[in-house]
């Protein structure tokens, strides 16, 4: 990790189109030397952005593959800059947890984005299971499971409370005639290290040793069991499935 970090410059004149998907403003844009970004902004006076560059510097430290994140400004707005993993080879297609989900599980709601308690870890197994060894074999569903293992350490870590069914996905390609599929990088890493604590509540916390108790009682995204009424902590989850 770098003493300190660049800060991009997204020229107004890049700007492609909004992404939909997902909860903050953002929109992708094309830079002429590094390809197809998307630029999102932090919301209000929370830290996402910053939280999305050093969550990508600690997966990075970690070995796990990761989302290219940098800091941006665009017209003098702060926010981060994401390169896309979509567009490493012709044809690679991005398909989210909800989608295989969909696919898998009996009744699942691919819409249902709160309170999904069907976004459970067992359920995840099954998704990545069933569509990994249809297409590879059992033993590449099984070391995607392993990646995706790692996903959770890195969120426990981080206290990313919002590994939802649309955070997560395969990513499609068509190799030589064949589909592969892989895991796609980990990406969307806003909603962690604290992102959303003004100083004064951070510096609180810090001062009478609270931090355990704060990461402990976030709920996260992946549910336990399906009849539980709050994701689970990402670092209970972590705890529990060791
Ligand atoms: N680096 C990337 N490469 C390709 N696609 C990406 C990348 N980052 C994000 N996306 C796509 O854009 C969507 C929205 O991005 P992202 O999840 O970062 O936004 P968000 O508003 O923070 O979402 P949420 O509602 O989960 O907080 C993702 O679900 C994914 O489909
Ligand atoms: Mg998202």
């Amino acid at each position: 990790m770098s003493g300190e970090f660049t800060v991009v410059e997204v020229k107004s004149e890049w700007e492609r189109e909004s992404e939909d998907m997902g909860s903050k403003r953002k929109f992708w844009y094309n830079n002429p030397d590094s390809g197809n970004l998307l630029f999102k902004y932090p919301r209000g006076d929370s830290g996402e952005h910053w939280a999305e560059k050093i969550a990508a510097e600690v997966a990075e430290i970690l070995g796990i593959e990761h989302a290219i994140v940098e800091l941006a400004v665009f017209e003098g707005r702060k926010g981060s800059t994401t390169r896309s993993f979509t567009n490493v080879g012709i044809g690679t297609v991005l398909i989210h947890g909800n989608q295989l989900l969909e696919s898998a599980v009996r009744s699942y709601d691919p819409n249902k984005k709160f309170g999904q308690s069907s976004h459970t870890l067992e359920n995840i197994w099954k998704a990545l299971d069933s569509v990994l060894s249809a297409l590879h074999d059992s033993a590449k569903a099984k070391s995607t499971k392993c990646r995706f293992a790692d996903y959770l350490i890195l969120d426990a870590i981080i206290g990313n409370t919002d590994r939802h069914h649309e955070n997560w996905g395969l990513l499609l390609q068509l190799s030589d005639g064949k589909v592969v599929v892989d895991l796609a990088p980990t990406y969307d890493h806003a909603s962690s290290l604290g992102r959303e604590l003004s100083d004064t509540k951070r510096e609180r916390l810090f001062a009478n040793n609270q931090i355990g108790p704060y990461v402990e009682r976030a709920p996260g995204a992946i549910y336990w069991s399906e009849s539980d009424t709050r994701g689970m902590s990402p670092i209970e989850l972590v705890r529990r499935s060791g």
